[in-house]
């Protein structure tokens, strides 16, 4: 079926959904959007793209020629992508922090993140909608991390989680983390809203600037708010935890879930991700008008070299935050415990 789905995209292509993978460039506490300038940040986060990456990102910064190398699979893509990263809670009390994998399709890159770029739905044939490129300086937000309910995590939409019984398990997605060991591993998923400002390239919140449609979906071809008239790409990540490791291992007794995010969350609610863009001159508008499907399509369409795997891992940064994040830990790095909405633990 997926097969069929694939076969009738090429066959009927006329604009872009472009899939493709960024591998790891540092794990480390450096947040510069949400706390610029301090080293560390509050969380531990994971982030790829463009070598510039660093504590303080002044938006006049010219993120491509800065740059020395990227880890992303369009050459021209500098940006800047990160996420929090995943923690398991023994029944003791100790932490570990959770590997990541490549996705499918990029199972030799070195952890990191899938990111598409839609026009429309991603399994809709059409592709006909036209969207704006962010322009440099660009950079946004999306998700709560304060959230720790159901209703405090709907303020955002489309943030979730899939319980991976096989490596292509794409399906159901829940918005909590997954209460069961999950055969494979676990898959985030975050889309970013697609409606913009046309003005401002931040915003204090990270978030006033952009806007969900005013009514429907992204998927469902919903209008742009007056106050945000501006249609971009759909932006989305996906980021392959692998919880099998953990899997054997003694789990809560009342059914909670093991697992906290660096910034303390137990509950999966305060997933959050954030962007800020870098590609090279027209690079991506370029994409975005390009008639393609995925990664090897989309560059050949619109004529952008795409790195090899290997070009990809051989990018990476120097940790400059130096402190274990990795051992057995009796408390988050930056001093998190597992919150599960009514108090740490
Ligand atoms: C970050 O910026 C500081 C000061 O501007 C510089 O010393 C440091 O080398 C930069 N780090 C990276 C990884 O670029
Ligand atoms: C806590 O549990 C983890 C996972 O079972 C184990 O690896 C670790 O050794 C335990 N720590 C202590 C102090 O017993
Ligand atoms: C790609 O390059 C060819 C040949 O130079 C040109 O005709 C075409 O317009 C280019 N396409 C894009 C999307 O830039």
């Amino acid at each position: 079926m997926r097969l069929t789905f694939l076969t009738l995209l090429l066959a009927a292509k006329s604009r872009a959904v472009v899939r493709f993978h960024c591998s790891q460039l540092v794990v480390e506490r450096l947040d510069p959007l949400v706390n610029p300038g301090s080293i560390p940040s509050s969380h531990v986060h994971q982030i790829v793209g463009g070598d510039a990456f660093n504590a303080t990102m002044d938006p006049s910064r010219d993120l491509p020629a800065e740059s020395s190398c990227t880890t992303c699979q369009f050459a021209d893509d500098f940006s800047n992508y990160w996420t929090a990263v995943l923690y398991f809670r023994a029944q003791n009390g100790s932490y570990k922090r959770v590997p990541q994998l490549g996705n499918n399709q990029f199972e030799t890159a070195r952890g990191g993140l899938t990111i598409y770029y839609m026009q429309d739905a991603i399994y809709d044939q059409g592709q006909k909608s036209k969207v704006q490129a962010f322009k440099p300086g660009f950079r946004m937000f999306v998700g709560d991390l304060t959230a720790r309910t159901l209703s405090a995590a709907s303020h955002s939409r489309q943030l979730t989680y899939v319980c991976m019984d096989t490596w292509t398990s794409r399906a159901p997605e829940t918005m909590a983390f997954p209460t069961r060991p999950c055969p494979e591993g676990i898959m985030t998923s975050l889309r970013f809203p697609t409606c913009w400002d046309g003005k401002n390239l931040d915003s204090p919140d990270h978030r006033a600037h952009m806007s969900y449609p005013a009514t429907g979906t992204f998927e469902s071809g919903g209008p742009c708010p007056d106050s945000h008239p501006v249609r971009v790409g759909q932006v989305m990540y996906e980021v392959v935890w692998d919880t099998r490791g953990f899997n054997e291992l003694e789990w809560p007794a009342d059914g909670s879930s093991p697992f906290v995010w660096s910034f303390g969350d137990a509950t999966g609610y305060g997933t959050h991700g954030d962007y800020v863009f870098g590609w090279k001159g027209d690079a991506l508008q370029r994409v975005l008008d390009a008639p393609c499907w995925f990664d090897t399509d989309c560059a050949e369409e619109s004529n952008s070299t795409l790195q090899s795997i290997e070009a990809m891992n051989s990018c990476s940064q120097k940790v400059v935050v130096d402190e274990d994040i990795d051992g057995l830990l009796d408390v988050l790095p930056g001093g998190f415990h597992a919150d599960y909405g009514h108090g740490e633990v």
